[in-house]
């Protein structure tokens, strides 16, 4: 479908040029978002639109080829690899080491997209954009994260089968959507890929513990598209723009499905 006439949302001199804004959210040069506009890659709200004086506003849905854009320069998107022994929290009420050290230095008021445990550590997700963060944080979206546990004994395939099969839980069944073992770090002791996208307290430890091999150190890899990377523990960064275009793609597909947990 396209778009090109008068009176299409933000065409009435209200907002600003698409080629513009597509420059300032670090898409392209004006010259070049004019081109990816003239051949058709770029959509407003879900209608293609060729028009180069097309204008929009903060609001609008722009996409191109298929990777939504951010418009709000007011936005702000963090990872975070976070280290042992800090809480996710903005600011513990018992005085633990807590996320205020990494979001300080910030001028907007970021938050933490769901929850590590303390003893947890990896890629934790800081943004001031409330409507990511509830897609991203909220279990029925299915957002899936990967973990690597270190934990005591061997695992075997048929432990693996059972997670992903699904086992019961004091709050009720889960399953990992994948688990596989990814090394033997020393006798008696395994390394486990798990994939799951509940959001429950605690549940890798606890799944891990009901099949038999307790957690001895958790880290979090991966968050939907995003993953952790090279980033070191207690290092934070703008999430790139081809990560940003991921996750706001994600969030903004996204429909609530029925609780899944
Ligand atoms: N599962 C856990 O057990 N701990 C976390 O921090 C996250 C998932």
């Amino acid at each position: 479908m396209t778009s090109d006439s008068a009176g299409a949302p933000g065409a009435a001199g209200e907002g600003e040029r698409l080629q513009k804004v597509m420059a300032a959210a670090g898409v392209a040069s004006r010259r070049v978002s004019e081109d990816l506009i003239a051949a058709g890659r770029v959509t407003v709200n879900g209608e293609i639109v060729t028009e180069p004086g097309r204008r929009v506003l903060p609001a609008d849905l722009v996409t191109v080829d298929g990777t939504a854009i951010q418009l709000d320069p007011t936005r702000r998107y963090l990872m975070l690899n976070k280290p042992v022994g800090v809480v996710s929290s903005l600011a513990d009420e018992r005085g633990r080491p807590d996320l205020r050290q990494y979001t300080k230095n910030y001028e907007e008021r970021v938050f933490n997209v769901g929850r590590l445990d303390s003893q947890t550590s990896g890629l934790l997700v800081l943004t001031n954009d409330g409507d990511l963060a509830h897609v991203l944080a909220h279990p029925s979206f299915g957002v899936s994260k990967t973990y690597i546990a270190k934990v005591q004994g061997d695992v075997t395939g048929r432990t693996l089968n059972l997670l992903t099969a699904g086992i019961d839980l004091d709050d009720g069944p889960i399953a990992a959507d994948k688990a596989k073992v990814i090394g033997r770090p020393s006798a008696g002791q395994s390394m486990v890929e798990i994939e799951i996208h509940s959001g429950r307290n605690h549940i890798v430890r606890r799944m891990l513990a009901a099949v038999g091999h307790p957690v001895v150190e958790l880290v979090r890899r991966q968050f939907g598209p995003l993953h952790l990377g090279s980033l070191g523990v207690g290092q934070i960064r703008d999430l790139t723009k081809v990560e940003l275009g991921d996750l706001l793609t994600l969030s903004r597909n996204a429909t609530e499905p029925e609780d899944i947990r």
